[in-house]
């Protein structure tokens, strides 16, 4: 059992990635990076990346097997996860950046997230300019 799930909102569409199959599945056709910018303290980054990852992720998932742990094992798996996509991306000779001054729970309503879910993290990825 994971705590995040990742998502991808692109100019035209939000896609959520799915780890079985190494598939993304479209969820909405819509540009919702300038509504996630105006979340992210109008930070530039975010409302020009070609590709916006989103991680959003629900803590109460861990609970069961972790108790009081959940929240932050569910943080520590958000930081390894958002460490592998900046390594990625460095690696296809992209470049990226985590993100988290964003208010989450509202950026989880834009996106329509299932109920639980709350943003964590933005990471931008582009090309090198
Ligand atoms: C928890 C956390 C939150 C961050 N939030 C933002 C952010 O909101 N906007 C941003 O441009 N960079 C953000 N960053 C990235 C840092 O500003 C910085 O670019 C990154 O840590 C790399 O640092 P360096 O360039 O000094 O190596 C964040 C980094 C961390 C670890």
């Amino acid at each position: 059992m994971y705590a995040l799930d990742l998502y991808v909102v692109t100019a035209t569409e939000i896609m959520h990635y799915l780890p079985q199959g190494h598939r993304a599945e479209t969820r909405a056709s819509a540009d919702l990076r300038p509504k996630l910018k105006s979340l992210a303290l109008g930070q530039a980054s975010v409302g020009a990346a070609p590709a916006l990852l989103v991680v959003a992720y629900d803590p109460s998932r861990l609970a069961a097997r972790y108790g009081a742990r959940a929240n932050p094992y569910a943080s520590y798996e958000v930081g390894h996860a958002a460490q592998n996509m900046l390594l990625q991306a460095t690696a296809l000779g992209l470049v990226a950046v985590p993100v988290a001054a964003v208010d989450g729970a509202p950026a989880a309503q834009a996106l329509g997230l299932p109920a639980g879910q709350t943003v964590i993290y933005l990471i931008p990825v582009g090309f090198p300019a």
